[in-house]
């Protein structure tokens, strides 16, 4: 029973491209070719008619400075009726969550029908911008009259001003990099480096198992790329299929060199992909002849403050969301946790479990509970399937509902971590 006010929301299709290290398979391909390619294969294997959409809802997270609404120029680009509404929405890595939410509002009150969501993310192809000088030089020069008058715009222009700016995976507001940040978090939360490689290890044992299995044929497309569009890229390239775990322990840690414990090993690495959703109201669905791979029971967002605890806002809106949707966490058949660093997935689930941080910060509700190991991320996360930022909430809620169709059960919970100290979680149930 669905626990939301409105229309009942069903997801009736999902897709993802592989997800690869970036700067290798998609060095050439942009988040708008991905975000294409995803969203076209998509509509082709629904069987849904294009004037069926009414809205695209997509996101990335490091956007193009020429293109600020990818959404528009996804629906443009795959052909879709131009007459289809389309923007973009960023939540750092829960971008493609915020999408599927906002959506699902759209059609539990009525307002659409039927939406394509997701997100891409293409860290070959980042933006690289120049220091405020420069740019203010290049304005006023746009604005002189003549060769002399352009010139002069760059006199106060320094040699140093002239080095380009990278964009940094670091917070804003307090200047730490991600896998500072997850440095700070496993020293407060006491996790070892043992247990984050175990942790990194079974990402990759899991992943590597499923995609033997075959499980991941109804999920990953195959990607047309390279400069001439020549080559076809039909798996993910960062599982590790001979992963050991006396392997991660040689691997230096990398943000923090003399006391850390992160490493190559057990961080998600820079990855490009795309992945997308087709939801619809159950009405619609019946029309439409879809049959729905489940539906979104229950929301819920959370923020701490960035300096605390970057990566351990899920520890609020794992409980919210399950109290939103009336549910216990010993109701739930499956939890897809997103890896960012091994070192956040545990602090998240020691949070979860313990009295002492239930006691402190949620206001004498109690822990929600342990999770029995057998029921977090079975197909691997993304440590060993990659993360392109805007595409793994997309990533995470279509694979939650293969792997309950898979073994017939219910209820799944999604939770991620994101940049700015913020956390999504979503309720998922197939009946
Ligand atoms: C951690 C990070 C800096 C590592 O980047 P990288 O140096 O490009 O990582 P690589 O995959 O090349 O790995 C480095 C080396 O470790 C090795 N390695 C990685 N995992 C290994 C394992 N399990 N066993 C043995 N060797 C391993 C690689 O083979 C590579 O070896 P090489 O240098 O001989 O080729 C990068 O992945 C990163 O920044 N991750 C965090 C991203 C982030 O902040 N995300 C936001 C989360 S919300």
């Amino acid at each position: 029973m669905a626990s939301r006010p409105g229309r009942r929301v069903a997801i009736v299709a999902g897709l993802r491209t592989p997800f690869v290290k970036s700067g290798t398979a998609f060095k050439d391909l942009s988040a708008l070719e991905l975000g294409r390619q995803v969203v076209s294969e998509l509509v082709q294997r629904a069987e849904i008619p294009a004037s069926a959409i009414d809205q695209l809802v997509f996101g990335t997270v490091i956007p193009s400075v020429q293109m600020p609404n990818i959404a528009r120029e996804i629906g443009l680009a795959a052909g879709l009726p131009k007459s289809m509404d389309a923007y973009s929405v960023t939540r750092a890595c829960a971008t493609s969550i915020q999408a599927l939410t906002n959506a699902a509002d759209a059609i539990a009150l009525g307002e659409i029908d039927l939406a394509i969501v997701g997100g891409a993310e293409a860290l070959s192809d980042v933006p690289i911008s120049y220091s405020r000088p420069v740019a203010q030089a290049v304005v006023a020069a746009s604005k002189g009259r003549n060769l002399m008058e352009k010139l002069q715009a760059f006199h106060e222009v320094s040699a140093k001003d002239l080095l380009p700016v990278a964009p940094a995976i670091a917070e804003y507001s307090t200047g730490l990099s991600m896998g500072e940040s997850a440095e700070k978090m496993a020293k407060e939360n006491g996790i070892s480096r043992e247990a984050q490689d175990a942790w990194a290890h079974r990402s990759h044992f899991l992943a590597a198992q499923a995609w033997e299995a075959g499980k991941f044929a109804k999920e990953v497309m195959r990607v047309v790329t390279g400069r001439n569009f020549d080559k076809v890229v039909a798996e993910d390239n960062i599982v590790r299929k001979d992963s050991k775990l006396d392997g991660y322990a040689k691997l230096k840690p990398v943000f923090d060199r003399r006391y850390g414990s992160i490493t190559a090993g057990n961080a998600s690495p820079l990855t490009d992909g795309a992945a997308a959703l087709i939801i619809c109201s159950e009405e619609r669905a019946r029309e439409l002849g879809l049959k729905p791979l489940g539906f979104l029971r229950a929301y819920a967002y959370a923020a701490v403050d960035p300096a605390w605890q970057l990566l351990q806002a899920p520890a609020f809106s794992a409980p919210k969301a399950l109290k939103r949707a009336g549910m216990k966490l010993s109701d739930i058949d499956l939890v897809e946790i997103h890896e960012a660093f091994a070192a956040q997935v545990l602090s998240n689930l020691q949070a979860w479990a313990s009295k002492k941080f239930a006691d402190q910060y949620l206001g004498g509700a109690g822990p929600i509970g342990e999770v029995p190991d057998e029921k977090i991320n079975p197909r691997g996360g993304s440590i060993s399937l990659g993360h392109p930022f805007g595409g793994t909430g997309a990533r995470l809620v279509h694979q939650a509902l293969r792997e309950l169709a898979d073994k017939d059960k219910n209820t799944a919970l999604i939770s991620v971590c994101a940049a700015g100290g913020l956390g999504a979680a979503c309720i998922l149930e197939r009946n």
